[in-house]
């Protein structure tokens, strides 16, 4: 295929094939012929404000010198954050149905009543701060537990959106009424209306930055990890390789979920699936 025509000539097939060659090799990101466009544009707009003469001149520094501070850049330019409150809510009735009504009966032998969540890939944050939602709405006496969720995405802009936890109210749109008076504070007015998650609902969460194919800093296990609409950028020996490196930081008897049009596939032994996308050690 002759990627310089199909994108008027922003990104010649060799200029694509180095982009994604760093992408995978970095962040294990699989590209695939489908992203050329949006690689294309995005790399242009990029470059118009930058200091480099051309997409040659940029690989070459991004190959030869360039710093965590530079890929970082790349990668904000190469992913893609979509993301929502409570999306796919079949996982999250999961969770109220399976794990929450079995620790808000107090059918459970954790030490000192830990537990802790991890939102891996968490994009802009909706996903931690839903999960977060949740467990206040589903345990009473939350206070009694130590409990924290941890969500970790690897994009600068990601990450910065996640800790201000506030979003435009379009992003809101579809939040129960009573939930949106419990748990945000409204900003701004008229187009500017924003919420703002409220402290209470971020007290709970810790927002970091991570990148899945690096080492993982943790300590402990997790109860759930939701790790959703990410592995489908990742390569079969990837994705298998991530989903075996989550199932070693589970608890026996924690939940992953991936995301609906994904699947842990039969990458662990470990795992049994309960219902569609979700499996639990
Ligand atoms: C489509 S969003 C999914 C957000 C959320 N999990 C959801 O389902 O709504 C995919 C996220 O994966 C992140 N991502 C992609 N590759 C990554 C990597 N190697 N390490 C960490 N995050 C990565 C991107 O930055 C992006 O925010």
């Amino acid at each position: 295929m002759n990627t310089s025509t199909s994108t008027n000539k922003l990104l010649t097939d060799k200029q694509f094939v180095r982009i994604s060659s760093i992408a995978f090799d970095k962040w294990g990101l699989s590209l695939g012929e489908k992203k050329v466009q949006l690689v294309s544009t995005r790399v242009s707009k990029y470059l118009r404000t930058s200091r480099f003469s051309g997409v040659d001149a940029y690989l070459d520094y991004i190959e030869q010198e360039a710093t965590p501070a530079d890929l970082l850049e790349l990668f904000d330019l190469l992913s893609t954050n979509v993301t929502s409150f409570f999306r796919e809510i079949e996982h999250f009735n999961y969770l109220e149905r399976e794990f929450y009504t079995s620790l808000a009966r107090g059918n459970t032998t954790r030490p000192g009543k830990r537990i802790r969540i991890w939102s891996a890939a968490c994009s802009t944050g909706p996903e931690p701060y839903s999960m977060a939602i949740q467990a206040l709405e589903c345990l009473p006496q939350l206070d009694k537990w130590d409990f924290k969720i941890l969500g970790t995405d690897l994009a600068n802009s990601a990450v910065e959106k996640a800790r201000s936890g506030i979003y435009p109210a379009a992003m809101l749109e579809n939040m129960p009424k009573e939930l949106l008076a419990k748990y945000f504070e409204p900003q701004g007015s008229g187009e500017d209306l924003a919420y703002r998650v409220n402290d209470r609902v971020r007290s709970l969460v810790t927002i970091g930055q991570l990148n899945l194919m690096d080492e993982w800093p943790f300590r402990g296990r997790f109860d759930v990890v939701f790790c959703r609409n990410v592995m489908i950028y990742f390569d079969k020996p990837t994705k298998d390789r991530l989903v075996n490196r989550i199932c070693d930081v589970l608890q026996p008897g924690g939940v992953l979920a991936v995301g609906s049009a994904e699947s842990a596939g039969n990458a662990s032994q470990e795992l049994r699936t309960v219902q569609p996308s979700v499996y639990v050690k």
